[in-house]
């Protein structure tokens, strides 16, 4: 039979809808090693998951099955010290917002009070890192009537609400959990990193010319306490990771949406004829020209003076909850991205692994492999283990296996001959590695979210590894949108978006995490099983493919959703899935999480077990290490209206209150915040 294979750079939509279209003629998938749910006869086992589904619900509260509770844990401007007064969202300022929790909670992590290798699974209490995303103008400063009253020391309060909260919290006998307060800052562990505090650019770009001029620019206007260190902090962060070594990985995403640039001058003339920098920028949309853009937009952003000033976001940076003297690091050998996590597993020898996806349409799966192997039994030498090694980006190909393609000096210019800009060095590759990984024929994603391996109790990885790709509002032609979908008569099957998303598994060759190659296949394609047809109608009068038929067999049964994002597993193996944006797709319920057994054939079995605010996504899911309680973040509630109105476009112009007023209730202002949901009877979620 002969074989075409897709060109290197084929999108993932073509990929899946070749490898259908292949499954189609060749009938089968024996020879395939796989995972493939949708060619399974058997019953996928309910993964000890006994709770019953939450209905859907419309509800402005969080949601969840009968004999469980849930429970706000901390909410943005809730005190992380003693003495500070109570919040009031109306008069916050920088110094304020730097003694609280910050807005818009993503990725949640649990580290033990003390470190431990294994983390011991009875804890009471945990060091909790949260980051914050970002800040919607809309859903601060209750008492402003227009966007033109934000002035600058708004603007700088909105700033510090960025970035990270390192917080002790604790629980009872009960299941009750609390926050513990330090006396004042620098007393305890509690603490904020915001775009303000001083970090350390580390590993193979630390002296990128791009980083050096970036870096001597912010120090010129904000200079750093810290020698060796630059003022610049994390912005934009959203998912991220845990080491065992028990440092937090948190990944800094849309940090473009923050630059501005008021004027073209000469700086900017002189680095709009650096090639690599320029296709940089069209890359992540930092400004190239754009006056108007970002009036929230703090004036160290401005890259008229500075153009280079972007380089000091898209990095993974690592910090220590145990240690506030230890300055946060950039990694910047994991390569600069629209980074959305930053997960870890070790591989069969040792060494660390860290995946990442690259959030943007059409961009990338990353994942680094450590040089040096985790030592379990010196805490300190682990610290610098993501300075070193090599970074990858997935190939997928037609067959169902798939690559690993190093990223290297050689690879990239030997992929790349004649091009203007050829690559320098291994930081070069690294600052540069979308382009790298385009030139070497990586495979364009559809906004790869969480990257997670599944780990055995030694955070070993077995091999499994799931990609959540939330969706694609665009129409793609010439390739469908989502080819893996049913298509209904009349769709033209050349095209189309994929609004509901899907799920990937690869199966690392080996079962090992270091491994160069892989098999890959879809795990789910999200949507509703009961659709009588492929096309349903959205909220905003448009339409979306629902069926979740792979090769005309479903991939899941239960409960429908739409649009996945962040995920973690419990140690049965099930996978416990946040949406972020499902309204858009089934109007009659907000996000919510969902939960699946990993093993197993058959259509998985879908069941709804939470269900989000209005307005809100759900970010952070995290098990407690005795599963006797799991965790989110309620990001942005009030965000949006039931109909699906963005409350950014009705505030200004009508002064309604927002949408939403969890958790509070009442009239009061919406507020992010990590909810802990427990059994009333003190058991073990799920089961
Ligand atoms: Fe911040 Fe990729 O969502
Ligand atoms: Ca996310
Ligand atoms: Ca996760
Ligand atoms: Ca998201």
């Amino acid at each position: 039979m002969p074989r075409q294979l897709p060109d290197a750079s084929t999108p993932m939509h073509a990929l899946i809808s070749s490898r259908l279209s292949r499954r189609c003629v060749i009938g089968g998938l024996a020879t395939l090693p796989l995972l493939s749910l949708a060619e399974g006869h058997a019953t996928a086992p309910n993964g000890g998951l006994t709770f019953s589904s939450v209905a859907a619900t419309q509800a402005d509260v969080v949601t969840v099955p009968a004999g469980y509770r849930a429970q706000t844990l901390i909410a943005w401007g809730d005190p992380l010290f003693d003495n500070v007064p109570a919040f009031d969202p109306a008069s916050v300022t920088r110094a304020d917002q730097e003694l609280r929790f910050g807005q818009n909670n993503d990725m949640l992590a649990l580290f033990p009070e003390q470190y431990a290798f294994p983390s011991p699974a009875a804890q009471s209490t945990f060091l909790m890192c949260v980051n914050h995303e970002y800040v919607e103008p809309s859903l601060v400063f209750p008492g402003l009537h227009a966007l033109s009253e934000v002035t600058s020391e708004h603007v700088e309060a909105i700033i510090a609400a960025h970035g990270v909260s390192v917080v002790r919290v604790t629980r009872d006998a009960q299941g009750a959990w609390r926050v513990l307060r330090d006396v004042a800052p620098g007393a305890g562990l509690n603490r904020r990193i915001t775009p303000n505090t001083p970090v350390i650019f580390d590993g193979a770009a630390a002296n990128h010319r791009w980083v050096r001029a970036a870096t001597s620019a912010w120090n010129a206007t904000t200079p750093s306490p810290v020698a060796g260190a630059v003022a610049c902090g994390t912005i934009a962060n959203c998912a991220g990771g845990q080491t065992p070594w028990g440092t937090y990985l948190t990944a800094e995403e849309n940090f473009d949406g923050y630059f501005s640039l008021s004027a073209l001058g000469p700086e900017m003339e002189t680095a709009q004829a650096d090639a690599a920098w320029m296709w940089a920028s069209g890359s992540f949309g930092t400004p190239l020209f754009s006056p108007a853009r970002a009036r929230l937009s703090p004036p160290r952003f401005n890259v008229a003076k500075a153009p280079y000033t972007p380089a000091l976001y898209g990095w993974v940076v690592e910090i220590d909850p145990y240690d506030p003297t230890w300055t946060p690091r950039k990694r910047t050998s994991l390569g600069r991205a629209k980074h959305e996590c930053a997960t870890t597993a070790l591989a069969r020898d040792g060494r660390v692994v860290v995946y990442s996806g690259d959030d943007q349409i059409n961009e990338f799966v990353y994942k680094f492999v450590s040089q040096e192997k985790f030592n379990p039994a010196d805490r300190t030498a682990n610290r610098d283990l993501l300075n070193a090694g090599q970074l990858y980006a997935a190939k997928f190909n037609a067959d169902g296996t798939g690559q690993w393609l190093a990223l290297t000096v050689d690879g990239a210019n030997a992929a790349a001959a004649g091009y203007t800009a050829p690559f320098t060095d291994a930081g070069d590759v690294a600052i540069r590695c979308r382009e790298a990984a385009r030139l070497m024929g990586a495979t364009p994603m559809d906004r790869p979210e969480d990257v997670e391996a599944i780990l055995d109790s030694n955070w070993v990885g077995r091999g499994s590894v799931l990609i959540v790709c939330t969706n694609n509002r665009n129409e793609q032609p010439p390739r469908p949108g989502n080819p893996a979908r049913e298509k209904a008569p009349g769709d033209d099957p050349a095209q189309g978006a994929n609004l509901a998303g899907h799920i990937l598994k690869l199966e690392e060759a080996g079962g090992d995490c270091a491994s160069t190659r892989f098999h890959w296949d879809v795990f789910a394609l999200a949507g509703d099983p009961s659709a009588a047809s492929p096309v349903a109608d959205t909220p905003n009068a448009g339409f979306a493919h629902v069926s979740v038929k792979l090769n005309g067999r479903p991939t899941i049964s239960g409960d429908r959703f739409a649009c996945p994002d962040n995920i973690c597993f419990d140690a049965q193996q099930n996978v416990w899935i946040a949406t972020d944006g499902a309204p858009a797709v089934f109007g009659d319920c907000n996000d919510a999480v969902m939960v699946t057994p990993t093993s197993g054939l058959g259509p998985r079995a879908m069941k709804r077990f939470l269900v989000g605010p209005v307005g809100c996504e759900i970010c952070g899911p995290t098990m407690a290490p005795d599963q006797k309680a799991f965790l989110v973040a309620i990001q942005h509630p009030g965000e949006a209206d039931l109909s699906g109105n963005a409350y950014a476009d009705i505030r200004w112009r009508t002064g309604r209150t927002p949408p939403s007023s969890f958790p509070d209730g009442g009239s009061a202002w919406p507020r992010s915040a990590i909810v802990v949901v427990t059994r009333v009877d003190g058991g073990v979620v799920g089961a």
